[in-house]
């Protein structure tokens, strides 16, 4: 039966990134619990793998650096899917050692973050569109207040390059591309809802590569900073609530709708642009 409070998620295609690990991994177990059917996306095969055994499904793979690799995987997921209910853009994270460009030419923050989940969404447009009412959901972060969207240096390969500046960029491109979502959705008469969330500061893989995150995240501090188990609740809740039109357009400071928004986050005009630029850069039309 489903949890009080919630809708029947029974039977419903769940797809999530990033869940080979942390949040996403705990809200594919929580989702899958509850009857979800849910396709558990990763970039590691071995992770991923031991992932889908636990959860008795089978797993998919791409590294969102490579945007063959994205639209390999939107391939495979049409092909078995004629429906998502959930998509769940969860796969992110924080890249240091200076400004790399991707195959496709893009900083590899602002192609893993925010152009690659792009590119998913639209490429599951259709299935999407098939489920009434489907959900997609971006992990955000509250870094985002910090970031600042140069629709000039839009991919990062110019203007200024700070590690942690492009990280909090990316998630503000989230937010932004949320906005942008909803309103295309609206535009081309798809029943269906964007959302955004910060987890919580969640002591997962996250930074795993950065000495300052090792610091906070792996240190005594650690105490102080949400699970993996609590920074997957957001998402759960995201996918499960039952008030679909409540979330629409929203980002949630992990449950709240009326935490703080960035100034750049409300622009319906640099949405657009985004949208289009993003587009632009995937050989997709706006
Ligand atoms: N932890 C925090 O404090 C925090 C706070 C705010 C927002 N967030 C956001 O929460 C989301 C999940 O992060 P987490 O905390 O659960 O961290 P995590 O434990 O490091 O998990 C990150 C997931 O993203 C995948 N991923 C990383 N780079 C990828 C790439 N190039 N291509 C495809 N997948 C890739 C990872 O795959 P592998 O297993 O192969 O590495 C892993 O499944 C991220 O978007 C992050 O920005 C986290």
């Amino acid at each position: 039966m489903p949890h009080p409070d919630e809708r029947d998620v029974r039977g419903l295609v769940m797809v999530i990134t990033g869940a080979s690990d942390g949040i996403g991994a705990i809200a594919a177990r929580r989702l899958h619990e509850r009857g979800a059917t849910v396709v558990p996306v990763g970039r590691s095969p071995e992770k991923t793998a031991r992932v889908a055994a636990e959860l008795g499904v089978e797993g998919l793979t791409a590294d969102f650096s490579s945007l063959a690799q994205v639209r390999d995987l939107a391939e495979r997921l049409r092909e078995r899917h004629d429906r998502i209910d959930v998509l769940a853009n969860n796969a992110g994270g924080v890249f240091t050692g200076g400004r790399r460009i991707t195959e496709d030419g893009h900083e590899l923050t602002f192609q893993v973050n925010h152009l690659a989940p792009y590119l998913l969404t639209r490429l599951l447009e259709d299935r999407i569109a098939a489920a009434p009412g489907a959900r997609v959901v971006q992990t955000a972060s509250m870094g985002n207040l910090l970031g600042r969207i140069r629709p000039e240096h839009l991919d990062g390969t110019t203007g200024r390059h700070l590690d942690y500046g492009a990280y909090c960029r990316s998630k503000l491109l989230n937010v932004v591309f949320t906005r942008g979502l909803r309103a295309h959705y609206a535009t081309v008469g798809i029943d269906a809802v964007a959302s955004a969330f910060h987890p919580g500061v969640v002591t997962s893989s996250f930074g795993r590569d950065s000495a300052i995150a090792g610091v906070l995240y792996r240190g005594p501090a650690r105490r102080l900073f949400h699970t993996p188990e609590q920074g997957a609740e957001p998402l759960v809740r995201l996918a499960t609530r039952p008030d679909g039109a409540a979330i629409d357009g929203r980002y949630f400071h992990r449950h709240r709708a009326d935490g703080p928004l960035h100034r750049q986050g409300r622009d319906d005009a640099l949405a657009r642009r985004v949208w289009e630029r993003s587009a632009a850069m995937v050989g997709l039309p706006a």
